[in-house]
């Protein structure tokens, strides 16, 4: 069998951004990385972005290669876009907890057991679940895209349980919900987050809609990851407590460096407010998927023009 080796990736931090950015040029590569990631991949990283910023992102790249900087279901999102085009994802082991909690199969039975619902699901999903889908949505356009809806057509909403319920709120629809979650929005704790507001008077608490209600009915603003980094730029206040994945902090930080940002803490002693799976990639990781031109993103044919289908209506549907 042929076998390749490869140049381990350099150990001094310099030498290791400066391969990166010889490598982009040499692929025509393009560096796509959510919030969530940690801060050095974010700093090497062409287009930083929430869901919805990073899908629009992967629609619009002349790039011939997309390197993913997030979870497998945002690199096959690049896919389903972008056929043609060689889409990296440094570590195929970072996957969703979200994701996870819907596979096809049951979802598949759950439409069919209602025929008459238009089926609205989270981009937090696989490519099999989107292709059963009607139309997409993301953090940020979920409310829009739900009240574009007429009122009386019945609504699947999947697979998130905390934005679902959290968007029937907002636009007084009911919708069936699939009982998917994040482990690590469903992590953070209201006894926590309220003593820590008594603790520090003048902090607003913002938080992610995939947090659960008790959560949630603390914060004074509740968006997107994107939103939530607006949010805390435009507001007069100067203390936040951010109950989303920490990783956000760090363009919080940039954007606004005189505001004091403590992130929401998790129930138990531990790091389980940290995404699990975003935390898998690394510059070193980076720097071998680019030079091995691997791990790509594959999927059958049928299924990507099935999913292409609700993403473009997303699209439409969000501008
Ligand atoms: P957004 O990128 O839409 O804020 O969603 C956060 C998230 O959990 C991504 O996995
Ligand atoms: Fe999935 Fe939650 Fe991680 Fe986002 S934070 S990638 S929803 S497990």
């Amino acid at each position: 069998m042929f076998t390749t080796t490869l140049n381990p990736p350099p150990s001094s931090p310099i030498d290791l951004f400066t391969a990166l950015e010889n490598l982009k040029k040499e692929l025509n590569a393009v560096i796509l990385a959510h919030y969530y990631q940690d801060p050095d991949i974010q700093d090497i990283a062409d287009f930083i972005g929430d869901s919805l910023q990073l899908a629009r992102a992967a629609a619009q790249t002349n790039a011939d290669v997309i390197v993913f900087a997030g979870v497998h279901f945002m690199a096959e999102t690049a896919k389903i876009l972008n056929p043609e085009k060689l889409v990296l994802l440094p570590d195929m082991n970072a996957g969703c907890s979200l994701a996870d909690s819907c596979p096809p199969d049951q979802f598949a039975a759950f439409k069919a057991a209602h025929p008459d619902h238009l089926v609205i699901s989270y981009i937090n999903c696989s490519a099999e679940i989107k292709a059963m889908s009607d139309i997409i949505c993301t953090s940020s356009n979920a409310v829009k895209i739900v009240k574009q809806i007429p009122v009386d057509q019945p609504i699947i909403f999947a697979p998130d349980r905390n934005l679902g319920r959290y968007v029937m709120e907002q636009t007084g629809r009911d919708m069936l919900l699939w009982q998917g979650s994040c482990i690590v929005h469903e992590t953070f704790s209201e006894r926590k987050i309220v003593e820590l507001k008594i603790r520090h008077p003048h902090a607003e608490a913002i938080a992610h809609p995939e947090c659960e209600t008790s959560v949630l009915r603390h914060a004074s603003y509740i968006g997107s990851t994107a939103a939530l980094l607006s949010y805390c730029q435009k507001s007069p206040t100067q203390e936040f407590i951010v109950a989303t994945e920490p990783g956000i902090i760090h363009q919080m930080e940039k954007f606004a460096p005189h505001k004091h940002f403590i992130p929401a803490p998790p129930q138990n002693n531990c790091n389980c407010n940290e995404c699990p799976f975003m935390r898998l990639n690394t510059l070193e990781k980076l720097y071998l998927a680019m030079k091995s031109r691997s791990p790509e993103i594959t999927m059958d044919e049928n299924i990507r023009v099935a999913a292409l289908r609700p993403m473009q209506r997303m699209l439409e549907m969000s501008v």
